[in-house]
């Protein structure tokens, strides 16, 4: 958690704040398998927020209160979060000791931790292993820039909101998406509409996270530049494609031009993608990954999976929010597979329970 601003209440919704649109998530129920009690989503035009960063915090408060007064939910009071490449992340080894006694020491030796001076920046570190009279445990650290931390509650507060916490949307990520029992090593790609993330999970504990600076918006604005499209006509040409990064000989028309300029840019990203997985594979030799997780709209694209994955040893899975939450009264099974990769955050962040 990156920032916890108040004490905890009893219920809470979800919000992620993406760069292609604001999701909501209220659950209920205290099992172990909580209900999906309301689910909303609104687009956010472009321009008024990208990747943690507020380009227009009128708009977006404005936006969110209109999604919150909408949908219905019971409380104002929230869990949202922030990730992609303004939020600072890395695992260290520790000697054995408490959360407090971890931030104590980090901020005594900011400049070796951290790119940031302590009084800049909002620090949290989770602890992954460890447990009393075990030698050395695995930190997490995670830190965000005071004025960009501070903007980001702002809004909220602006919106009519009460932000309980503000969490890392890796670890609402890995809440949603994998249960506790599960022991296999995992990356999840998030595909969103700003960047890409893949976190890696050893069963259910965050073993590495890496953003890279690629995103579903890219993709709209190559078909934008290349058919001569407006944005919102270029992201309904995008969702209506079935064939998009399909290869159709050397016929040099706009079209196929514009899926030549699409396969290349895709190829870029699996590079980027594969020198990542390589990175990960070769600290953890003896703990080979076995799935790709994938979430986020920009996974709805079709062809898009199969070619990230080709002469990848890793079997694909689809995230689907039925393992971790259960339908509430009035949702049918094929309507939560189909929120499964645009509300995985969202989720994560309704099920936070003031731990990591
Ligand atoms: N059917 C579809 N086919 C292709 N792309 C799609 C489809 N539906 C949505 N997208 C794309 O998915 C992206 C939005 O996904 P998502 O909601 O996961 O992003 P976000 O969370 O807002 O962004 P980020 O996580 O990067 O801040 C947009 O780029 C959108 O064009
Ligand atoms: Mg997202």
């Amino acid at each position: 958690m990156l920032h916890k601003l108040f004490k905890m209440p009893k219920r809470h919704v979800g919000l992620d704040i993406g760069t292609g649109g604001i999701k909501l998530v209220e659950l209920e129920g205290r099992t172990a398998k909580p209900r999906l009690k309301v689910w909303a989503g609104a687009p956010l035009p472009q321009g008024i927020y990208r990747e943690s960063q507020i380009g227009d915090g009128r708009a977006l408060s404005d936006r969110i209160r209109e999604l919150v007064a909408k949908s219905g939910v019971s409380t104002t009071y929230c869990v949202s979060c922030m990730e992609g490449q303004h939020v600072f992340n890395r695992f260290i080894n520790m000697p054995a000791m408490s959360k407090e006694e971890v931030l104590e020491a980090i901020k005594w030796d900011a400049e070796k931790y951290l790119p940031y001076a302590p009084e800049d920046c909002y620090l949290d570190a989770v602890i992954l292993k460890g447990a009393p009279g075990v030698q050395e445990m695995k930190v997490l650290l995670v830190a965000a820039g005071r004025k960009i931390v501070d903007a980001h509650a702002a809004v909220l507060q602006q919106a009519g909101l009460q932000p309980v916490a503000i969490d890392f949307g890796a670890l609402a990520l890995g809440r949603a998406l994998l249960d506790g029992s599960a022991q296999k090593n995992r990356v999840i790609l998030d595909l969103g509409a700003g960047s890409t993330k893949m976190s890696f999970f050893k069963g259910a504990i965050i073993a590495f996270s890496h953003t890279i600076p690629f995103g579903g918006n890219h993709i709209t604005r190559l078909l934008q530049d290349e058919l001569g499209l407006s944005w919102e006509e270029a992201e309904n040409y995008k969702a209506r494609q079935t064939d998009l990064l399909a290869g159709r000989g050397e016929d040099l028309t706009e079209v196929e031009n514009m899926r030549k300029l699409l396969r290349l840019a895709v190829g870029d990203v699996k590079r980027e993608i594969n020198r990542s997985l390589a990175y990960y594979q070769s600290r953890n030799r003896e703990e080979p990954l076995s799935q790709m997780i994938f979430t986020g709209g920009g996974s709805l694209l079709p062809g898009l999976k199969e070619m990230l994955l080709a002469d990848l040893d890793l079997q694909p899975v689809v995230a689907d929010l039925s393992r971790t939450v259960a339908y509430g009264p009035g949702f049918a099974k094929t309507s939560l597979q189909s929120l499964s990769p645009l509300f995985g955050t969202a989720l994560g962040l309704a099920l936070w329970e003031g731990k990591a």
